[in-house]
């Protein structure tokens, strides 16, 4: 039996790759989540969501586990932004003490870290493992900075998983990543408003991403041990993306209003050959199309589609007033 321990697990990934991995045999897994978006994953057999902050959890705790996947993060740019310090707490520091209590973790196996293609920043050549990141944000200058925290230390087994922006129907859902946002306001608001467009993105589904997920924790050759790796199905600029959700959903009577100015700066283009090898898909292109129908399917029945809940921005603004931090 390996016992798995998904941190972060009641977030939009999270609420999605529960679910994911509980298909497979012979795993058992705990979820600890502060619950900032609710419980989103039903407990069972296999599955027990323990609702604390994991900085309260001791050394021991940790020693039981196979494998770690780390999905906390204040993963929004103008989220990250609100109070500088609690996210470099949130995205650096209480990292490095996560690293500290499961360090000697004998049967440690795997830990997955979460991190972001957002770390390029700006770049006009196709993207690598092997390009330089230049990250602009505090939040992708975080996630640079602990990776090579991961990378110089080489204590645990670890994968590094630079996700492309997620998007896709998850019971904690998000309004605050493109491609959600843009088939939210096409189908409830009939407007969409564009702005720059010209900006390259490379995007993920989140059931994607969370079969990446469990080739890595499955994996037996040792390929992705102490590796990198760019994830994401494809890439295109939100112009383009626009006029595909378009075309693919037919929804009709949209105005799309396409302002040219924008304070955005990042721009790249990330190769897919990574997530290829992994998932050896010969229907890698269809799987583009048909998860973004699948989104709209999903998002089109949403009841609340502007619950303030689904946007990362407002829960924290919410938290740290809350608790005066
Ligand atoms: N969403 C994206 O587009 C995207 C893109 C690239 C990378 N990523 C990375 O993927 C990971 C998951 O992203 P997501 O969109 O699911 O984020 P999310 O904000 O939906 O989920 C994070 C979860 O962590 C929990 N959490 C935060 N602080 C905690 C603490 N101290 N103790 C316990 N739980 C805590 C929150 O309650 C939340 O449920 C993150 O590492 C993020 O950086 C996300």
């Amino acid at each position: 039996m390996k016992k798995i321990l998904v941190l972060g697990s009641e977030g939009f990934l999270g609420s999605v790759l529960v679910p994911h991995l509980l298909k497979f045999k012979n795993i058992s897994i705990i979820g600890i989540d502060e619950c900032f978006f609710g419980k989103n994953n039903h407990s069972s057999n296999n599955f027990k969501l323990i609702k604390i902050d994991y900085n309260l959890l001791n050394k021991k705790f940790f020693e039981e586990f196979h494998i770690i996947i780390d999905l906390i993060n204040i993963s929004n740019d103008p989220a990250s932004e609100l109070n500088k310090k609690f996210t470099n707490q949130t995205n650096y520091l209480n990292k490095i003490k996560l690293y500290k209590k499961i360090q000697n973790n004998k049967k440690l196996l795997r830990y997955v870290y979460m991190s972001s293609c957002s770390v390029y920043g700006n770049n006009k050549n196709l993207i690598t493992e092997n390009s330089i990141p230049k990250p602009i944000s505090l939040y992708s200058k975080l996630c640079l900075k602990y990776e090579k925290f991961l990378k110089s230390k080489k204590r645990i087994p670890f994968t590094i998983m630079r996700l492309g922006t997620l998007y896709g129907w998850s019971p904690r859902m998000r309004y605050d990543i493109a491609i959600n946002k843009i088939i939210r306001d096409m189908v409830f608001l009939k407007k969409v408003e564009i702005l720059g467009g010209t900006q390259l993105r490379f995007f993920c589904h989140n059931i994607f991403a969370c079969e990446i997920i469990s080739q890595i924790i499955a994996e037996k050759k040792y390929q992705y041990l102490n590796k990198t790796i760019n994830v994401g199905n494809f890439n295109t600029n939100i112009i383009q993306l626009t006029k595909k959700i378009l075309s693919l959903t037919k929804i009709k009577d949209v105005n799309v209003f396409h302002e040219k100015n924008t304070i955005d700066k990042r721009s790249y283009e990330v190769s897919t050959r990574s997530s290829r090898k992994i998932l050896a898909d010969k229907n890698f292109k269809n799987l583009t199309n048909k998860s973004i129908m699948n989104t709209y399917a999903k998002i089109k029945k949403d009841k609340k589609p502007f619950a303030s809940k689904k946007i990362t921005l407002s829960v924290y603004k919410e938290f740290l007033k809350k608790n005066k931090i």
